[in-house]
């Protein structure tokens, strides 16, 4: 007699396979490396991470006047430039995805009924995508000095231009 396979976690899926009576997370008809990819992503991911949190904790908090520096200019000036616009926007979406991802293993892991974690994810996915829209919008499309705005509402070095 052949032993019988042992599903890998105990957590039922939608689409579970059932062989003599065993449930399989992982449905055999979907063959894609959808969680491999997801797998090396939040590897990769991690590894530019660092690099992209500390440039930007060091070019805000430790170059120039540091902390003290930090207002409504400093922002409006640092995405003045092209540089700091790609740099902000890689921070937002790797960040974003890396931690979106890292979510969407734990539902998988914990939150057990199908319903419940299908609404979970679908928050989640919601809620990402809605904070990568915003964030994009804003890295490119702030303006500091608004035209037509009335003066004292606009930052002291506005009338510079
Ligand atoms: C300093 C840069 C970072 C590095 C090197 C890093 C690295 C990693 C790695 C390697 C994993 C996978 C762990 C596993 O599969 O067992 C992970 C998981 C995760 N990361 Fe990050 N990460 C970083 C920043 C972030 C940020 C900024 C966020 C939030 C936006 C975040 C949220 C998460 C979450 C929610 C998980 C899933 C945790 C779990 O599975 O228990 N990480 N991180």
């Amino acid at each position: 007699m052949a032993t019988p396979l042992k599903p890998r976690t105990y957590v039922p899926r939608l689409r579970d396979n059932r062989i003599d009576g065993v449930k399989y997370n992982r449905s055999s008809s979907k063959r894609n490396n959808f969680e491999m990819f997801a797998w090396l992503g939040m590897r990769l991911s991690g590894v530019v991470l660092v690099v992209l949190i500390f440039g930007h904790l060091f070019s805000n908090l430790m170059v120039g006047d540091g902390i003290h520096a930090i207002d409504f200019g400093f922002v409006g000036g640092k995405w003045a430039n092209p540089f700091w616009q790609v740099w902000d926007l890689l921070l937002l979406w790797l960040a974003m995805l890396h931690g979106a991802n890292g979510i969407r293993v734990i539902i998988d892991d914990y939150a057990e009924k199908d319903r419940l974690r299908i609404w979970l994810k679908v928050i989640l996915f919601a809620a990402c995508a809605f904070v990568l829209l915003v964030g994009t919008l804003t890295i490119f499309a702030f303006d500091p000095c608004p035209s037509g705005a009335a003066a004292n509402l606009l930052p002291s070095f506005c009338s510079a231009r």
